[in-house]
């Protein structure tokens, strides 16, 4: 199928299996491995869009399942598409919904038609097939869209997986048939079957074989050992086109990105960094960092030495615990600040070792002070 997009590499460790590429995107270039902060509903929560720009992030996610609810696709219409909407001119990559909806509803049922679910604002029953799902990304816009696929938790076992995994073949083609903007719009398939190699490697070949302009690792991160997790992610990109960016969906902590980024993947996304940091939890270089505990009231230090990011410019620790014990949602804000400027900066740190070929010994001072002593 047609791409909208280039993507070339210019580094490759020569020890793991990391790459440093430029992906251009019809809204700009982004620099991979890359992190994309999760904007559910339009914006990552308690930041503008402009403050995410700011901190020069290249590609955020959109949600087809939220933005399809509220504003819904007259209004994205209306609007000219997400992009014109939030006022965002970076990337955009929308999630298809099916994932969200299996998560977040208990209820939505799982037919070959699609995702049949109660409408969480009056309870009503929708359906989310491929085609709808398409129809939906298409008004919203986004630079990369992802299939509809048939998500099952990573704990799933026996036949329910197989045939989840044929399922997801059987909507992207129902997703490339109704793809009405292949110029400036590129679907990537996504990879499901489980903790079975078996399975993933037929997932692997059928999904090749329609071609589309990237992939992405998708049932992963659900609890699963992370042995197992690792041993998927590892043969996928074995496995999968080298000339094609690569992406492993829901997966934000900081040692899982080291760690994916070394066998191969190119981009990540998680709701995690603005999540845990409406709890007042920091993340940083040694670990995470509970700015809510005591211990910080008398530092008057940043929330992490070097940082280059507007919180740790301005503020102190001892400031942002009083907001965040006093539940003011500034402290929200400038915690999330940090940990997006936190995560884009862990991706450009592994671009840079790759690019002198230090991956390795990156990697090494990485793991010692992520699980060392904590300050
Ligand atoms: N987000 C995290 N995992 C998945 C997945 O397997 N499929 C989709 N569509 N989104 C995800
Ligand atoms: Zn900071």
């Amino acid at each position: 199928m047609k791409s909208a997009l280039t993507f070339e590499t210019y580094a490759r460790c020569s020890t793991t299996k990391g790459r440093a590429s430029i992906l251009t995107l019809p809204h700009g270039p982004v620099n991979t491995p890359v992190f994309m902060p999760v904007g559910t509903q339009g914006t990552l929560k308690g930041m503008t869009p402009q403050q995410v720009k700011d901190m020069n992030c290249q590609i955020m996610l959109n949600n087809t399942y939220h933005l399809g609810l509220k504003p819904g696709q007259e209004i994205l219409d209306e609007a000219g598409g997400s992009h014109a909407f939030q006022k965002w001119n970076g990337n955009l990559l929308t999630d298809s919904g099916g994932f969200q909806m299996v998560s977040l509803l208990k209820l939505a049922e799982i037919t070959e038609e699609g995702v049949q679910f109660a409408s969480p604002h009056d309870g009503s029953l929708m359906m989310l097939t491929p085609e709808h799902s398409m129809s939906l990304q298409n008004s919203i816009g986004a630079d990369i869209m992802m299939q509809l696929d048939d998500v099952i938790s990573s704990l799933t076992t026996g036949p329910r997986v197989e045939e989840a995994m044929w399922r997801s073949v059987r909507w992207l083609d129902r997703c490339i048939a109704s793809h009405k903007r292949q110029d400036d719009q590129n679907l990537f398939a996504i990879i499901q079957g489980g903790l079975d190699p078996e399975l993933r490697k037929k997932c692997v070949d059928e999904m090749v074989k329609r071609n589309t302009p990237g992939y992405a690792v998708g049932g992963l991160s659900g609890g699963e050992e992370k042995d197992q997790f690792w041993r998927i992610v590892s043969l996928c990109t074995d496995l999968l086109p080298k000339n094609k960016p690569i992406y492993c969906m829901g997966v934000g902590y900081a040692e899982d990105l080291v760690v994916c980024t070394a066998l191969g993947v190119d981009m990540f996304d998680c709701v995690f960094p603005t999540r845990t940091a409406r709890f007042g939890n920091a993340l940083t270089m040694k670990g995470t960092v509970a700015l809510k505990s005591g211990k910080h009231s008398s530092n008057f230090g940043p929330i992490e030495e070097g940082c280059d990011c507007s919180t740790c410019k301005n503020y102190t620790r001892s400031y942002i615990q009083l907001l965040v014990t006093t539940k003011d949602t500034v402290g929200c804000h400038l915690v999330s600040i940090h940990n997006v400027a936190f995560q884009l900066r862990l991706m450009r740190e592994m671009q840079e070792a790759i690019k002198r070929d230090e991956f390795p010994a990156w990697i090494k001072q990485f793991f010692a002070g992520y699980f060392g002593d904590q300050s």
